[in-house]
């Protein structure tokens, strides 16, 4: 961190690093992109010099082994983030995460030991945290506002909206909606709740639409968008238990005949309850039922994220979303495709 400035790298030279990540590291003070890195060695070249980034590689391990590198962003396909952040930390970098944290559970844990170990700041990009309505959601949580939050509803259904590319590929995805979209609801609800203990899940996943021919409709595409198969789930619906007694019911879609719903979490607790998308407050005043509807600016979730990440560096405090947090979703999600899988309810 010469001159106070913090150095990063990017792994991972696609979408969401030339979209999300490298615009919001620019937007940072006194933090420097010096590293990109991508299997796609052209790829990685626009990007630098699109950002203006001195060292490019199409090894990882060779932008970990440059020494004014503080810390990296993982931006690869699922299927890698478990070995570049294993190797990033024993290199001593400090770790953004996209989602999913990882393909399984053995990995996240593995990734979670290789943090603890090599003592470095870990944080997962559980970008929704981040957003200006999640924050007030989760401060009210915190003050006591909503009481016990016992029971919550959460989703995301997309009539058409499968990703173009990798995310249909199983080795590179570790799975469909649930693994891609449902890693989103399920922790942003999980967090509102106090993130209890998840002891079992019961769920099922569905193919039944599959590699639809719709017109007229928009999807994510990955910047290898060709030679796509389609081995992953359409659509899931679980149902989690935690060691408190709460539940969580999860439903999520890349393609069904319904509405379209966006993201969407709904908490319900002793005092009262809240729903995002839209947001409203369900409570009881003066014995009367009240809806309120907070009065909130959007803000940018990445540049927070990246704020709260660059700020966790420079003041070496613990991340709100930690690897720990990573492994808990990582157990729930995987436990919906072993529970669908079984067909029967898994405990964790
Ligand atoms: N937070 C969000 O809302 C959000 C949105 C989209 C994607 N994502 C996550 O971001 C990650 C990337 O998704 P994307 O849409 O940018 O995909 P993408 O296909 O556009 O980019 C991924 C890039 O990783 C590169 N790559 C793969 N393995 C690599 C390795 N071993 N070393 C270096 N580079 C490697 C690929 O060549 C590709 O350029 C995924 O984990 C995805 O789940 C998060």
């Amino acid at each position: 961190m010469k001159n106070g400035k913090i150095k990063v790298a990017v792994i991972g030279a696609g979408n969401i690093a030339q979209n999300a990540h490298i615009p919001s590291y620019k937007n940072q003070k006194d933090v420097e992109i010096v590293g990109i890195c991508d299997i796609n060695l052209d790829r990685a070249k626009d990007a630098a010099n699109r950002f203006n980034i001195k060292y490019v590689s199409d090894k990882y391990q060779e932008i970990l082994d440059i020494e004014e590198i503080d810390a990296v962003s993982i931006c690869t396909t699922n299927d890698a983030h478990a070995e570049i952040a294993i190797a990033a930390a024993n290199a001593k970098k400090h770790i953004l995460c996209e989602k999913p944290m990882a393909m399984n559970v053995k990995e996240a844990e593995d990734m979670v030991k290789a943090a603890r170990d090599n003592n470095i700041i870990f944080m997962m990009g559980f970008v929704n945290r981040f957003r200006a309505d999640s924050k007030l959601i989760k401060e009210l949580a915190d003050a006591g506002k909503f009481g016990e939050i016992y029971y919550a509803k959460a989703g995301w259904f997309r009539r058409r909206g499968t990703p173009l590319g990798w995310f249909t590929n199983l080795s590179k995805s570790g799975g469909g909606p649930v693994i891609d979209i449902g890693v989103h609801v399920i922790d942003l609800t999980w967090y509102f709740m106090g993130k209890p203990k998840p002891i079992s899940v019961s769920a099922a996943t569905y193919n039944k639409i599959g590699d639809y021919k719709t017109k007229g409709v928009s999807r994510w595409i990955a910047l290898d968008a060709d030679n796509i198969v389609f081995e992953t789930e359409d659509s899931a619906s679980g149902f989690i238990r935690f060691e408190n007694g709460a539940t969580m019911t999860v439903d999520v879609s890349w393609a069904i005949n319904g509405k379209d719903t966006g993201i969407f979490s709904n908490i319900f607790g002793t005092k009262a309850g809240a729903s995002l998308n839209p947001f409203v407050i369900y409570d009881e005043q003066e014995n009367y039922l009240f809806d309120s509807a907070p009065v909130i600016n959007s803000e940018n979730s990445f540049d927070n994220e990246i704020n709260h990440f660059i700020e966790c560096i420079r003041e070496g405090k613990e991340p709100i979303a930690t690897a720990e947090d990573g492994l808990e979703v990582q157990k729930m999600l995987n436990g919906i495709y072993d529970s669908a899988k079984l067909g029967r309810e898994v405990t964790l």
